[in-house]
């Protein structure tokens, strides 16, 4: 039995407009991280992960990215991606994955498979969503969803009655600075609380619609690299997620914080805790800005490389792993 090590890794990544109404098929624009998690797989004869024996039946991305793997396997995580944070943890933990037990199985995965792979692995743990953050963190760089005009395709996956258009875009050069409440915020409960309201809630879609015309708006802005603009429509972005219930008081602390030395704020991610981001001239101001406020700023280096082979083991802090539905 071959126990070579197969090392993966994949970038987080932060929603610049978009997240929610991209699950009812509505546009959004999505940049990776320069923070990444590092996944290491090798054949064994019981199941471990960092070392741990684990029954995988109890860890949904596992359960699903191993299903058709047939022995167990000793499973390395290292993350630099805050979990349940909205910065991707869970995505870029399902496409780094994906890749090293394909590779381990021998195959050589094109993006698009992955993404099935990863959304595959998502929608299995998390219920339900969008393949947004599945694409990003294979495909890397910055993505689009869903904007006509955008030409470069990557693939469109489609899922009842809604279909996802993913477009690659070039990675616009400006600033943008992450803020963590530190409040663990997972995926799937916010996604849910979404769609009970637009249920009961005609006005729940209609401000789905108003966030679809803000993302358009504000794409065009960046690709003109109109930060007023941009900025003004992220702020306008974040009020529309707080009327649909996931913003909190500790988000809206940092946003409010960082606005005076910014050009806009949301949050990022699926919200109800997790993360901020900030589009600024003031990259070291807003970072301090949300330290004193009690959030944990990073200062982002957007449109870093896809889920990619790396040569050694992961090595560093271990990677909390998600138990279930969501980040
Ligand atoms: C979370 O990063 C993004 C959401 O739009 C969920 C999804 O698209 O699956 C909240």
């Amino acid at each position: 039995m071959s126990s070579e090590w197969y090392t993966a890794s994949a970038p987080g990544k932060f929603v610049v407009l978009g997240e929610h109404s991209v699950v009812y098929g509505k546009p959004a624009v999505v940049l990776a991280t320069d923070r990444r998690i590092t996944c290491s797989v090798r054949r064994s004869k019981r199941n471990t992960i960092n070392g741990d024996l684990v029954d995988l039946s109890r860890q949904p991305h596992f359960t699903y990215l191993t299903r058709d793997v047939g022995y167990n396997m000793d499973f390395l995580t290292t993350s630099e991606v805050p979990s349940g944070s909205g910065m991707g943890s869970s995505a870029a933990l399902s496409a780094a994955l994906a890749l090293a037990i394909r590779s381990e199985r021998g195959e050589c995965p094109t993006e698009k498979m992955l993404v099935d792979e990863a959304y595959g692995a998502e929608l299995y743990a998390q219920g339900n969503g969008s393949p947004m953050d599945a694409s990003a963190c294979v495909h890397g760089g910055g993505i689009a969803v869903n904007v006509p005009s955008e030409k470069k395709e990557l693939w469109t996956i489609s899922r009842g009655e809604r279909t996802w258009r993913v477009t690659d875009v070039d990675v616009p050069d400006l600033s943008f600075v992450i803020g963590n409440t530190g409040i663990k915020a997972p995926t799937g409960p916010q996604v849910e609380k979404i769609r009970r309201y637009k249920m009961k809630n005609g006005f729940a879609s209609e401000i789905i619609d108003e966030m679809g015309d803000v993302t358009l708006e504000g794409f065009d802005a960046l690709k003109k690299k109109d930060k007023e603009k941009l900025g003004r429509l992220m702020t306008n972005d974040h009020k529309l997620l707080s009327i649909l219930g996931v913003s909190c008081n500790e988000l809206n602390k940092l946003v409010n914080a960082s606005l005076p030395y910014s050009y806009g704020a949301k949050l990022t991610g699926s919200g109800g805790g997790g993360c901020m981001v900030a589009l600024t001239d003031k990259p070291e101001k807003v970072a301090e800005v949300i330290s004193s406020r009690g959030g944990i700023p990073y200062i982002i280096k957007s449109g870093s490389e896809g889920a990619r082979m790396e040569t050694s083991p992961a090595m560093g802090t271990p990677m909390e792993i998600p138990m279930g539905k969501g980040e």
